[in-house]
């Protein structure tokens, strides 16, 4: 049942490509334009004119709506704000009847995403679901949705989820961005195609296993990392850290990497694993500076680049390579090596990767 693989979490993060194109398919078809997902219909005009939407989720849920939240902004151009579900349903939070809701829940049964959605239908909110596992209590609950369609996630720490949920929400925005015409018909034709050859770039990305692989021998006895990324990947580097701490127990924060100079940069020296995503992006040029700093702290650096990159490769202490896309869509591919590393540190250091201690897959209590 794990197809060959030595754990559910391996097997699922090698099937990105395949859960992917499932998630993508029938919803979009690059060469006709066509990009629609069934399950948002009657209520699509609430989420094209929402003043604002609220996404809600927890843990890697809450990340994809991290990442959600800089895509609809730049694609949608509404104003969007991301909560942890624990955080809002006690909070008397401000809610319009206007606004659009998006609840991420990859088992579709977390407790708190659930009583938060509740709150916010009971204040007259529009609620869109993304979740996983059909028939859910939250896929129920909400008003519409889409499924992510990433099939049956057994290891405990999310991946191929993760990779699927940012797949419907830019499925979302991009659908918005086109009905608000906020992007003109060539720019909106040139990411249906990107975003459907995303499933071979993950493949080619998969194929760095074994380089990470050994730069994971180097660093499984660290005790500490520090994961690092701008704009887009800024929720990755969160995510990245999430999947060390939970599957290898070693201490990791994920940092906006300009923030690391207002006092995590006090942490770097020696002994200090620091992962950079520090692909050619629009923010490529700060994150070059940021890892300048580190270098001159003697941090150690593993920055994952695009191909071909001469540049960082002459800094870092090890590069791993990436294809290129879109900045828009570059989470997609980011994330993966992130999933990677974790893993071998996990499996190095004698951990059960699928089922890391005091964790459930479905967090069905407060
Ligand atoms: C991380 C992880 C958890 C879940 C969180 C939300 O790898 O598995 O952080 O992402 O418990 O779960 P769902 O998406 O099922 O609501």
């Amino acid at each position: 049942e794990k197809g060959g693989f030595d754990s559910f979490m391996l097997k699922e993060i090698f099937e990105q490509p395949e859960s992917v194109h499932n998630c993508l398919r029938g919803r979009l078809i690059a060469e006709k334009g066509h990009l629609q997902l069934g399950g948002i219909n009657k209520y699509i005009d609430r989420l094209l004119y929402a003043k604002r939407i609220i996404i809600l989720g927890c843990g890697t849920s809450w990340h994809a709506g991290l990442v959600a939240e800089y895509i609809f902004e730049e694609l949608a151009r509404i104003p969007v704000e991301v909560e942890y579900a624990s955080e809002f349903r006690y909070r008397n939070p401000i809610i319009y009847p206007d606004d659009a809701v998006i609840a991420i829940s990859q088992s579709g049964e977390t407790a708190d995403t659930l009583a938060a959605i509740e709150l916010a239908k009971s204040k007259g909110a529009t609620i869109f679901g993304v979740c996983n596992v059909v028939g859910s209590s939250i896929a129920r609950a909400t008003h519409e949705g889409a499924y992510t369609h990433a099939g049956p996630e057994i290891g405990v720490a999310s991946t191929k989820a993760f990779t699927a949920q940012v797949t419907v929400l830019l499925m979302m925005a991009l659908m918005i961005a086109k009905k608000r015409q906020n992007v003109a018909e060539a720019q909106f034709s040139e990411l249906l195609y990107e975003l459907e050859s995303i499933p071979e770039k993950i493949a080619k990305t998969l194929k760095i296993n074994e380089e990470i692989e050994k730069i994971a021998h180097i660093y499984q006895h660290s005790s500490n990392m520090i994961y690092l990324g701008r704009g887009y990947n800024f929720p990755v580097a969160l995510e990245g850290a999430l999947k060390l701490k939970e599957i290898s127990y070693i201490h990791a924060e994920g940092y906006p990497a300009a923030e690391m100079k207002h006092g995590p940069i006090a942490l770097i020296d020696e002994e200090m694993p620091v992962v950079f995503i520090a692909i050619k992006d629009n923010s490529y040029e700060k994150v070059v500076s940021n890892i300048q700093e580190v270098k001159a702290r003697k941090g150690r650096v593993i920055a994952i680049v695009n191909e071909g990159d001469n540049l960082i490769s002459s800094m870092a202490d090890h590069v791993i390579e990436i294809p290129a896309t879109y900045d828009v869509l570059t989470p997609l591919l980011t994330v993966i090596p992130l999933q990677l590393l974790a893993y071998h540190i996990a499996v190095l250091r004698g951990c059960n990767v699928d089922q890391p201690r005091n964790l459930a897959k479905s967090v069905t209590v407060e």
